[in-house]
């Protein structure tokens, strides 16, 4: 038994945006940033939401809307929907949540909604997380049945994880640091949870203190004053107003690299494979640089990894989720195979899934 990934979509914004146009906003240039990101360019929202670009690759994943990858045949119906977990850092609005404006968007009338501040390790978050979900759920409902009762939980039988995204928001886009990396765009998978079939085979989550000041963002939104200032012990160190998304690039580098094979080794072992049973790997697309390094280290050629970052840039949660989309969609990833997915973000956030298609 397990969660099958059963559906997968993506959405991109319509705008591509090329290095040479970053060239004219800041001081750089596709020579400066292909060699070492791997980007050539990045889909920006203009005109589009998180809500938008999230609703499209779910609809995609539930074989609504064309251009999704479906495991059977069929459509799959909204309403079918037990939960949806949105992983984003850039949702459209502090509440309702970003899963809350998908599931009325799309329809999924009958789904339990939330959101995962997690950074780009959402993709694995939240499929690691729907996977235990509905491991408790099945548990719960097999004590119920034993027992001749009703379940004690909420039935969770079938999940999207959609990771949705507009990094374009929290860009400094005077920072060409920053700037040239980021792209926005949406990933989504539906797991359904089989009695006959096995899917996710394990899973790894962790978490380090960001101590060094790693990866951050300092909301404005903290600042915010109370009438009660003589009281407000603290509130300047609470208080600062930077906006935007900001790293200390070689740290983040070390801590990647670190962590991209950490968690893929704990997760290959957990699952009892090894690098050699994994038909492709679909990590977090931070940097080519950092595939790059884990395909040295492992000895494999980057062929046995799924490369989106040339064309979407890094879209935090949403991009190991698209490149596994662009893997189903291509015919890289067939029934039976082995996927793994790596990610890493701030947090410090680290994790991975190996999953059988
Ligand atoms: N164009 C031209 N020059 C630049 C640019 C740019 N876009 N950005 C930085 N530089 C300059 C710097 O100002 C610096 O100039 P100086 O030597 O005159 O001071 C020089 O290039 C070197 O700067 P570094 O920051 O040391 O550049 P580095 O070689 O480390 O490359 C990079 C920067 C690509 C960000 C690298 O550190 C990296 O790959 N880090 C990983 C970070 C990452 O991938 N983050 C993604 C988001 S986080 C996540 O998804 C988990």
């Amino acid at each position: 038994m397990g969660s099958v990934i059963i559906g997968s979509g993506k959405s991109l914004p319509k705008r591509t945006v090329t290095n040479d146009e970053l060239g004219a906003i800041v001081d750089t240039s596709d020579e400066w940033i292909v060699p070492r990101t791997g980007i050539h360019t990045r889909q920006i929202a203009l005109e589009e939401t998180c809500t938008d670009l999230g609703a499209e690759a779910a609809l995609r994943a539930l074989g609504q809307v064309e251009g999704g990858w479906q495991r059977d045949e069929g459509a799959l119906d909204p309403a079918s929907l037990d939960l949806i977990i949105c992983p984003t850092l850039t949702a459209d609005t502090h509440f309702p949540s970003e899963a809350a404006r998908i599931r009325e968007r799309i329809g999924a009338v009958n789904a339990v909604c939330y959101d995962m501040s997690c950074a780009c390790s959402g993709c694995v978050y939240g499929i690691s997380t729907a996977d235990l979900i509905m491991a408790g759920s099945a548990f719960d409902r097999a004590q119920a049945e034993a027992a001749g009762r009703a379940p004690r939980r909420n039935v969770v039988r079938r999940v999207l994880v959609v990771a949705a995204e507009r990094l374009s928001r929290l860009v400094d886009w005077e920072d060409r640091a920053t700037c040239i990396l980021f792209g926005d765009g949406a990933g989504a998978v539906v797991l359904e949870w089989r009695e006959d079939e096995e899917g996710v085979l394990s899973s790894y989550m962790e978490n380090t203190d960001d101590t060094a000041r790693t990866l951050w963002c300092d909301s404005a939104f903290c600042a915010r004053e109370t009438p009660f200032a003589a009281n407000n012990e603290g509130a300047e160190e609470r208080g600062n107003l930077d906006p935007h998304m900001r790293m200390a690039g070689q740290a983040v580098f070390k801590f990647a690299t670190a962590a991209m094979m950490r968690c893929t080794e704990e997760a290959l072992a957990r699952a009892g494979l090894t690098i050699d049973d994994v038909t492709l790997f679909t990590p977090h697309q931070a940097n080519e640089r950092i595939i790059r390094y884990a395909a040295k280290k492992m000895d494999l050629p980057m062929e046995r990894f799924q490369v989106i970052i040339d064309h979407v840039g890094n879209v935090s949660g949403a991009s190991a989720l698209i490149a596994l989309n662009e893997a189903l969609c291509e015919g890289k990833l067939k029934r039976g195979d082995i996927a793994c997915m790596t990610a890493f973000g701030g947090g410090l956030t680290a994790g991975s899934c190996v999953l059988k298609i």
